[in-house]
């Protein structure tokens, strides 16, 4: 784990893989064995990583860095949430993820078991806020207690510092999940930068569509920057939206370059 400050989507179909999506953690880590020939080391992960997740979800509490019982908030995304970002992560083949908000650590955990199974290279998560007396390095250990540490490269920053920075780097990535501050200016800046540094065909996931907030930049990304929704019921409190196209994103144009959107 480093510490700084294309593929073509396939959906699953038959042999009962759909129906493990929902089941119990051990359920679906065979399905994931089996379904990506996983060898043994990586099957070993799978296993263990799932049977971790699982037992987060249950428990209410986290580890912190210090040993200490957190009891979790209603920060990490639900399980049915982790679910989707891990099945959307492995069906777009992920090789590079980026993600704004970290917390107890679990979206970032399912993305980095899609990393496992698909034999992905890096996840980004950015995150000022890790050792805060809030998260008290929780998420950190959960991703070391589950097995995933590897492909993980954690910013210690602000999201608005951070993104302009990997733009800079000239990064890009194939799925960018935004769960960071919730206030509608940042939201729209994370998936601003997000879309920057997304390929064509690539996925940005907002969480927390309860808020008029979030509706309100899915809109704006569907209407001027060149989205298309792919939301799936199993997951309502989530926006998913691929890159399918340039938008009206070219400023030598400007005059013309604004389509209204909803607001709320
Ligand atoms: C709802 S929680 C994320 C939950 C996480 N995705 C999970 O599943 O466990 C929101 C996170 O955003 C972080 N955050 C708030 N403002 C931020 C900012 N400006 N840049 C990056 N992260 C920020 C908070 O520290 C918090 O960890």
């Amino acid at each position: 784990m480093e510490v700084t400050g294309t593929a073509n989507p396939v959906r699953e179909t038959g042999d009962g893989g759909d129906a493990a999506w929902g089941a119990p953690g051990a359920v679906l880590a065979e399905h994931l064995v089996r379904q990506h020939r996983l060898d043994e080391s990586s099957g070993r992960i799978v296993r263990h990583a799932l049977r971790h997740l699982e037992a987060f979800y249950a428990s209410g509490h986290s580890l912190s860095a210090r040993r200490q019982r957190v009891p979790v908030s209603n920060s990490p995304v639900p399980v049915e949430s982790a679910r989707l970002l891990l099945r959307l992560a492995i069906e777009q083949r992920v090789e590079r993820s980026l993600e704004v908000g970290f917390a107890f650590g679990m979206s970032t955990c399912h993305l980095l078991l899609a990393h496992e199974v698909v034999d992905g290279a890096e996840h980004v998560a950015i995150d000022p806020f890790q050792q805060s007396e809030w998260y008290r390095g929780c998420g950190l250990v959960n991703v070391v207690e589950a097995g995933l540490s590897e492909r993980l490269v954690w910013l210690n920053e602000r999201s608005e510092l951070a993104l302009p920075e990997l733009l800079r780097a000239n990064r890009s990535f194939d799925l960018c999940f935004v769960d960071g501050s919730h206030l509608f200016g940042d939201i729209l800046v994370d998936a601003h930068y997000g879309q920057r540094m997304l390929r064509e065909g690539g996925l940005l996931i907002l969480d927390d569509l309860w808020l008029p907030a979030t509706r309100t930049v899915r809109s704006i990304l569907l209407t001027n920057y060149g989205f298309s929704d792919e939301s799936d019921a199993s997951a309502p409190n989530l926006a998913v939206l691929r890159k399918t196209g340039p938008g009206l994103l070219d400023w030598t144009r400007f005059a013309e370059q604004f389509a209204p959107f909803t607001v709320g």
